[in-house]
């Protein structure tokens, strides 16, 4: 459980939008749930947006009610749907959702998604003057100025789920098998479920490793007496079919490595109670926020704590945990 803030109530609003916008993460409904009931319990009227920022543009939304949000907080997904939107990336795009928002009577703006969507949030207030206030929501769990975001717990806890099943198949024919978790530019999910699964070896954006050195490890399990099955996790990177080339390199090394790309299941599924609560916490902490006159932030978390944290130091910064990756290399076998 987090602990909320007793945030001082100096301002209030009449109407509020919410959006759910970038890559979806379990939780997104659990956080649309919490804002819309602590919204109403404020007698504010809630609009809810959908398909993120473009849904904005075109003046896409409906009315929330209370019951409006019954029975999803334990649905993967996102009811208003997300998606991206490369005009508002423009600044005329974000004039246009300006005037929308104010053309409704839209006060305020609560924005769930990642670094990029929240980067869009900063850039609309700072140009129109729109309070907004973000929820960091993605599965990679990479946003700076938060140690938890929404969907991650449930990303890494589908990864584990699958990747212990392939342990099964793995020991039963002492194969090797390269197993690819989401994560472009960061290594959360991969490190995470890597340490929980007991990987012989993590393989992450952040610290590039040489294919002798895998290699290398990889021989030295066999003569230590380790077998020669292995769960190497490798994260997606930015370049498609990482995980394909790696596993044509290490079979020209005498390997016979077996590839699993877990995809899009890491996006999907009923959201844990983690990510329920925490989803939940955060949406009623940012009506709490809006109330007490804060905006261009978003509701971090720092250990079991919220705290403001402002948007504009995301841009140019992404979360790094060096120990983590640390502690990663120390249990390799
Ligand atoms: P995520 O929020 O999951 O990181 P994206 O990076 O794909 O997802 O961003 C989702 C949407 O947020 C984009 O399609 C765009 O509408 C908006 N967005 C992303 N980056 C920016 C930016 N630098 N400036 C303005 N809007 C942005
Ligand atoms: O940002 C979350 C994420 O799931 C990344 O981990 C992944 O690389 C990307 O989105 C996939 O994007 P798309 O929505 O295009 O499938």
């Amino acid at each position: 459980m987090y602990r909320l803030p007793d945030s001082p109530t100096v301002t209030s609003f009449n109407t509020i939008g919410i959006l759910t916008s970038g890559g979806d993460a379990p939780g997104m409904n659990a956080a649309i749930r919490a804002l819309v009931r602590a919204a109403l319990n404020q007698q504010m009227k809630v609009y809810g947006i959908q398909r993120g920022y473009a849904g904005l543009l075109n003046a896409d939304m409906r009315r929330l009610s209370s019951t409006s949000v019954s029975n999803i907080i334990q649905r993967g997904g996102t009811i208003l749907k997300s998606g991206r939107c490369e005009a508002f990336k423009t600044a005329d795009g974000r004039a246009q959702a300006a005037h929308v928002l104010r053309e409704n009577g839209i006060q305020a703006l609560i924005c769930i998604g990642g670094d990029g969507s929240l980067t869009g949030a900063h850039l609309l207030t700072q140009e129109s003057g729109i309070p907004v206030i973000g929820l960091p929501c993605t599965i990679d769990n990479d946003i700076y100025g938060t140690d938890d975001s929404i969907g991650f717990d449930t990303a890494v806890n589908t990864a584990l789920g699958a990747i212990d099943r392939i342990r099964d198949t793995a020991l039963s024919h002492e194969r090797l098998f390269l197993v690819e978790v989401m994560g472009r530019e960061s290594g959360f999910i991969a490190t995470q479920v890597g340490i929980a699964c007991g990987a012989e070896m993590i393989l992450i954006p952040e610290y590039p490793i040489e294919l002798e050195s895998i290699s290398y490890t990889l021989a030295t399990n066999r003569k230590a007496g380790h077998g020669s099955s292995g769960i190497i996790v490798v994260a997606e990177g930015t370049e498609p079919g990482l995980t394909g080339r790696l596993a044509e390199q290490l079979t020209q090394h005498g390997e016979e490595p077996r590839v699993c790309i877990l995809g899009h299941i890491q996006r999907g599924g009923s959201p844990t109670g983690h990510d329920r609560v925490l989803a939940s916490c955060l949406g009623v902490a940012a009506i709490s926020y809006l109330m007490s006159g804060l905006t261009d932030v978003m509701v971090g978390t720092v250990g079991r704590d919220l705290t403001p944290a402002p948007l504009g130091n995301i841009i140019g910064h992404r979360r790094h945990d060096p120990r983590l990756y640390e502690m990663v290399t120390m249990l390799h076998k």
